[in-house]
Formats: C-alpha cells, sequence, structure tokens
C-alpha cells in the first residue's frame, strides 16, 4: 500500500518524507491557500522532494479550461498528477488526459457509480473521501470495499486513493478494503509511528538494560 501525504506545507513534507516512507503527495486548493504560498512554486518544490506522484488540482469547472490548466500544471514536473473534480465536465477532461498520457487524480469521489465512470474515463487514481462521508453520516469504509470490488470485477487499472483520512482506523480500515493508496495528513501520519503501549515497553527495556551495564558498541 502506497502512502502519500495530503499537504502543501514543504517543511513538513521535508520532515516526513526523510523517513522514506512518503511515496507521494496530495494537495488541493485549500492546502495551497493554507500555506499563503503561489501554486506553481509549491507544487515544483514539492516534486523535488518526492519522486512519487503529485497531485496538483485544476481550479477550472469547464472542461476545456481544466485541459488548458492541467497541461499547464503537468508541465511543472514529470510526476505531476492533474486533480481534477468528479463532474461531468472533470470526466470529459479526464478522458482527454488518458489520451494525452497525462496522469490524473478524480477527486471528490462520494459513490461507487461515480468511480466507476471514473474508471471508464481513464483515471489514473480515484479519491473517495472517506472522512467526509462518515461526517455525513455514512460509512466511508464500505465505498473504499465497493469500489475495490468493483474495480477487481473488470479489471480497472485505477488505483484507489483513499481520501479525507482523519486518523489511523481509516488507514487500517482501507488498507483492509484493499485501497491501493491513502493519503493522510501530517498528524495523523506522524501518530502512526506512536503506541502508548510502544512508549511504555521501550522505557521498561531501557530502565533494564541501563541496570546491566552493559553497551552494545
Ligand atoms: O485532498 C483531499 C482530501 O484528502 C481532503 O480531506 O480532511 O479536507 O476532508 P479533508
Amino acid at each position: 500500500m502506497q502512502l502519500f501525504l495530503d499537504t502543501a506545507d514543504v517543511s513538513v513534507l521535508r520532515d516526513l518524507a526523510a523517513t522514506g516512507l512518503v511515496d507521494g503527495v496530495t494537495t488541493n486548493p485549500t492546502l495551497i491557500a493554507k500555506s499563503g504560498r503561489p501554486m506553481f512554486e509549491v507544487i515544483a518544490e514539492i516534486c523535488d522532494i518526492v519522486e512519487g506522484p503529485v497531485s496538483a488540482e485544476v481550479a477550472a469547472t469547464e472542461s476545456k479550461a481544466m485541459l488548458a490548466e492541467g497541461r499547464k500544471l503537468a508541465a511543472i514536473a514529470t510526476n505531476v498528477v492533474v486533480k481534477v473534480p468528479l463532474t461531468r465536465e472533470g470526466l470529459i477532461a479526464t478522458r482527454e488526459f488518458a489520451i494525452e498520457g497525462i496522469q490524473t487524480n478524480v477527486t471528490l469521489c462520494f459513490s461507487a457509480p461515480q468511480a466507476l465512470l471514473a474508471a471508464k474515463a481513464g483515471a489514473s487514481y480515484i479519491s473517495p473521501f472517506v472522512g467526509r462521508l462518515d461526517d455525513y453520516g455514512a460509512v466511508g469504509m464500505e465505498l473504499i470495499a465497493e469500489i475495490r470490488a468493483i474495480y477487481d470485477n473488470y479489471d480497472f487499472d485505477t488505483e484507489i486513493l483513499a481520501a479525507s483520512i482523519r486518523n489511523g482506523a481509516h488507514v487500517t480500515g482501507a488498507a483492509i478494503a484493499g485501497a491501493d493508496c491513502a493519503t493522510i495528513p501530517p498528524d495523523v501520519f506522524a501518530a502512526l509511528f506512536k503506541h502508548p503501549l510502544t512508549e511504555k515497553g521501550l522505557d521498561q527495556f531501557l530502565a533494564d538494560w541501563a541496570k546491566t551495564g552493559q553497551s552494545i558498541l
């Protein structure tokens, strides 16, 4: 399973990328706004830090304008994936991007039929929003499982990128449901390393080791 970081904060990304466990990055207009920086500068910097896919989202709502924006974003670096909203216009653009060999991440997916259409349009990634579905009163993880079954039934290559991840349980659920990747906010990513029993156990081991007076090196 590939783990992406859902951020446009370059210093936070640098810190977590140093673990070697960040396979890619996703951004969206909200995250770019939060960074307070020009989008092209931020995306270029992220692409220098991470070799894997880096999603950069179009702002247009009409397919021709999405295509123009997406081509410009894809020219930033070879690992840019153009993020397109799951609308009728977005899927028209996705289909054309696929013909042109430009990678796409179809975002704001909230239903299995939407995901089916995205795969048929040739999306490289589909982003079902797990957390926002939970907030809405649905069970977000069920959507991941439904999409997995549908894509496997028809051998679609579109990768399932579990998005709107809010906690470690979402990461576990996405992995069990067979998501190809999950995009994780930095605070949730950092928390994945931790467990209170790990800390407690390590404290005990270190204390007992100190009593032996030994040294390994
Ligand atoms: O980038 C898309 C997605 O991960 C957004 O998550 O937390 O804003 O629902 P959230």
